[in-house]
């Protein structure tokens, strides 16, 4: 039998996952889970590449993003869910992979050039921030594997770590696949930031109450040209009907229609949303709180999955300590 192709995907734990994850990556990776072998990072070293500061809230957010996922339906038997600080091998690589790649190759990189403002590190940008993408081509090239999906604004990460793995298969021997991004456009936030972020304080959490979804809604942009609700809109530049299409892709349509001729206003557009997105989240708020019962359950399937990466990972490094001629007690003959 053909072995199955690998994925690997994950976040950052600097909080609980919101709408943005899901669309972005959540989605497809319980999609995905049966036909690839899976690898779910919980990447603990990058969170804290902008939160270093604040090392006491990483346990908990490291257990969201595992409640998170399993709640969405990413399941611990298929999947491998893994912490990244555990697995000595992405540390290794990284350290390994940062001669393969040039700083100014990473400062040009617009998705650390829009965090960086968003952090304010244009002017003095901490070495680990900047480099955090290729730590990010350690952790997908660790387990060798040969697909990635994630939300679009990842692509350039995406694009340097198929660079380093060319240098690396060129300069040493062929160890790594080029791994292929699967990309989705990122969700934008309440507020129309292109980007559904927590640090823009624009999202919905997959853990928030149906009341606080029922008031983020009610305070999401819409098309500022309409003030009554018999104004003509334009569906094409308002937050909500973006997140119509998503969520309620049955009635976008018709809400589509109703809107350009002033026939919804936003109040009762928004009420519409908020219900469709609280019937989404319901089920997985349901298996979110019959999963945080048992908490030590998510430690260990965190800690079985964390064990079968670091054997991966050293699998990984055999091989290119080989290629790389690293070896001395004694050296290779
Ligand atoms: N940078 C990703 C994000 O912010 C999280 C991440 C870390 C990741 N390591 C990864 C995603 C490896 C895919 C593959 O969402």
């Amino acid at each position: 039998m053909m072995e199955k192709k690998r994925i690997l995907t994950g976040d950052r734990p600097t909080g609980p996952l919101h709408l943005g994850h899901y669309v972005g990556s959540l989605a497809h990776r319980v999609k995905f889970q049966d036909t690839y072998d899976t690898f779910i990072i919980i990447a603990d070293l990058q969170a804290l590449t902008t939160n270093f500061d604040r090392p006491e809230r990483l346990v908990e957010d490291v257990l969201n993003v595992a409640l998170d996922n399993i709640a969405c339906g990413v399941d611990p038997k298929k999947a491998t869910i893994f912490v990244q600080s555990m697995v000595p091998a992405i540390a290794e690589l990284t350290v390994i992979y940062s001669n393969l790649i040039t700083v100014q190759q990473l400062s040009h990189n617009p998705t650390i050039k829009s965090e960086a403002s968003q952090y304010h590190f244009e002017e003095s940008m901490p070495y680990g921030f900047l480099g955090y993408p290729v730590s990010q081509a350690a952790d997908i090239t660790f387990c060798r594997a040969h697909l990635v999906p994630v939300g679009d604004d990842q692509a350039p990460h995406i694009e340097l770590t198929r660079k380093i793995v060319r240098k690396f298969n060129a300069i040493y021997a062929s160890v790594f696949p080029e791994p292929e991004g699967i990309f989705n456009p990122r969700l934008v936030g309440l507020d129309g930031n292109a980007k559904m972020s927590k640090s823009l304080g624009n999202a919905i959490y997959l853990s928030d109450s149906p009341e606080e979804v029922r008031s983020k809604v009610n305070r999401a942009v819409t098309d500022p040209a309409r003030i009554h609700p018999t104004d003509l809109g334009h569906p094409e530049v308002c937050v909500v009907f973006t997140y119509h299409k998503i969520f309620n892709p049955e009635t976008a349509p018709e809400i589509d229609r109703e809107c350009r001729q002033g026939k919804i206003g936003c109040v009762p557009c928004k009420k519409i949303l908020a219900e469709v997105l609280n019937r989404f989240l319901e089920p997985i708020r349901e298996r979110r709180n019959e999963l945080a019962k048992d908490i030590t359950l998510i430690w260990d399937i965190l800690k079985e999955g964390t064990a079968r990466a670091r054997a991966e990972g050293e699998k990984t490094m055999e091989l290119v300590r080989e290629v790389m001629k690293i070896g001395y007690f004694p050296p290779p003959a």
